[in-house]
């Protein structure tokens, strides 16, 4: 397939509003919890990423009737709990760690068997912190060399319930031992070491099924559904919009108006650490909609400063930091994060491809095995591989708005899988960036 790059220079001040796309862990949530409800959900402002796609394309071949989507509209006629069919097929699940984490989740408690697999990037993804809780709940689940994908799960298995404390904070092995947990025997508890996104245990209230929650201890007893359709709203996702909080903050005479953006305080480290270094974020027109807080944005340019990030905030943020790092190296003075070695096991290795990236640019980068420190500097222009991965090509888009020289930032085409419409939104508001095709 051809690759594509974007080209960026540094221009003018960025203007305007703009509505980035919808969250995508609330729209794999929502796919899946609507499939599994008693009749047909409604969702709107869906992302219509290839990652969400890929969860939607695994619950047709599941045997889910969904119509859509169009225009952010999804249909989705569900069939119950125990209404899901065997695929005919692998469940091909592209680039996207959640639809094949959460999945597996779901799918070791059916009475049939399943293979999960996806593209280079996740076929080297670990999958063992979620098959190895499932085991302990009698799943049957084989994974591949070192613990990767493909997932052979065999199905047709009485699954029991565990107390189970996550080795590390991970919203998705967390979903994935709440969705087993809805047909084991008994309870199933999953302590967190400190918290994740919790959409899914939000959305499973929504959906009417109930989730009780003591400190870091969250349950979900088996065999309490059904699960009740509905109609559901999905914000606009505040990782997408990050990049933009970073853009505006850096670019100088800019202000930006984010619309509708989601900021469950789960994931809204990002605002704290930009907030921390300087940045100017205003949060107006606070809401709450399917259950999820939801508010506009505003980011004005400001001066930034490097700061050191608390571990506390790492989770909150874990999607963010391609944008934070940016933002660092163009704040005066150094910024220190530690305790992020779940970075290196994301879409890329976000602390090596990152700590390249910017050195490719001037920056003043140390790399650790769990952090980066990253010294403000006049950024120059490069040639930057984004490994495949979305976040760090919007990142170094970014980059190039301070560059004193153009940035290429090569290997763009994954940013399709959260966020399609970024090349556009940012075109609209005033960025120099173009795209090319090799
Ligand atoms: C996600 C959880 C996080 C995050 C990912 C989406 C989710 O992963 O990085 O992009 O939707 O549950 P981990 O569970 O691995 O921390």
């Amino acid at each position: 397939m051809a690759s594509i790059d974007y080209i960026v220079k540094a221009g003018g001040p960025l203007q305007g509003t703009l509505k980035v796309a919808g969250d995508k862990s609330i729209s794999h949530r929502a796919v899946i919890l609507s499939a599994l409800a008693e009749g047909q959900s409604v969702l709107t402002g869906l992302l219509e990423g290839e990652d969400v796609l890929g969860t939607v394309n695994a619950f047709r071949a599941l045997g889910v009737a969904i119509e859509g989507p169009i225009a952010g509209r999804l249909v989705v006629n569900g069939v119950g709990l125990h209404g899901l069919k065997a695929p005919a097929g692998p469940l091909d699940l592209g680039n996207s760690g959640t639809s094949m984490r959460l999945l597996a989740g779901l799918l070791c408690a059916q009475d049939f068997a399943t293979q999960l697999v996806g593209d280079e990037s996740l076929m080297k993804r670990p999958m063992e912190r979620v098959a190895g809780p499932l085991r302990l709940m009698g799943a049957v689940i084989k994974t591949g060399r070192e613990g990767r994908p493909p997932l052979e799960i065999q199905g047709g298995q009485p699954l029991r319930g565990i107390r189970y404390a996550l080795p590390v904070a991970s919203a998705q092995v967390k979903s994935a031992i709440l969705l087993a947990g809805l047909y084991a025997e008994g309870r199933t508890t999953v302590i967190e070491p400190a918290p994740s996104r919790d959409h899914t245990e939000r959305m499973l209230q929504g959906f009417g099924y109930p989730v009780d929650q003591d400190k870091a201890a969250i349950s979900v007893v088996g065999g309490k559904g059904p699960l009740t359709p509905g109609a559901w709203e999905v914000p606009a996702d505040l990782s997408s919009a990050a990049f933009f909080l970073v853009a505006a903050s850096v670019v100088p005479g800019s202000r930006l108006l984010l619309t509708r953006v989601g900021m469950n305080p789960t994931r809204t480290g990002v605002v704290a650490i930009l907030r921390a270094m300087g940045a100017r974020i205003e949060v107006e027109n606070e809401t709450v909609v399917s259950g999820e807080q939801v508010a506009d944005l505003v980011v004005s340019a400001s001066p930034l400063h490097g700061v050191v990030i608390p571990p506390a905030l790492v989770p909150l943020a874990i999607d963010e930091f391609p944008a934070i790092f940016i933002a660092a190296a163009c704040a005066q003075g150094t910024t220190i994060l530690h305790g992020a070695e779940e970075l290196r096991v994301k879409e890329s290795d976000r602390l090596a491809v990152m700590a390249r990236g910017l050195k490719a640019l001037g920056v003043a980068v140390e790399e650790f095995p769990d952090g980066l420190a990253v010294t403000g500097s006049p950024l120059q222009g490069g040639v930057i591989d984004s490994g495949g991965d979305h976040r760090i090509a919007m990142a170094f888009a970014v980059a190039g708005l301070r560059a004193q020289g153009r940035v290429e930032v090569r290997d763009c085409r994954n940013v399709a899988t959260s966020f399609p419409g970024f090349v556009e939104g940012a075109q609209a508001v005033g960025f120099d960036l173009r795209v090319m095709a090799s």
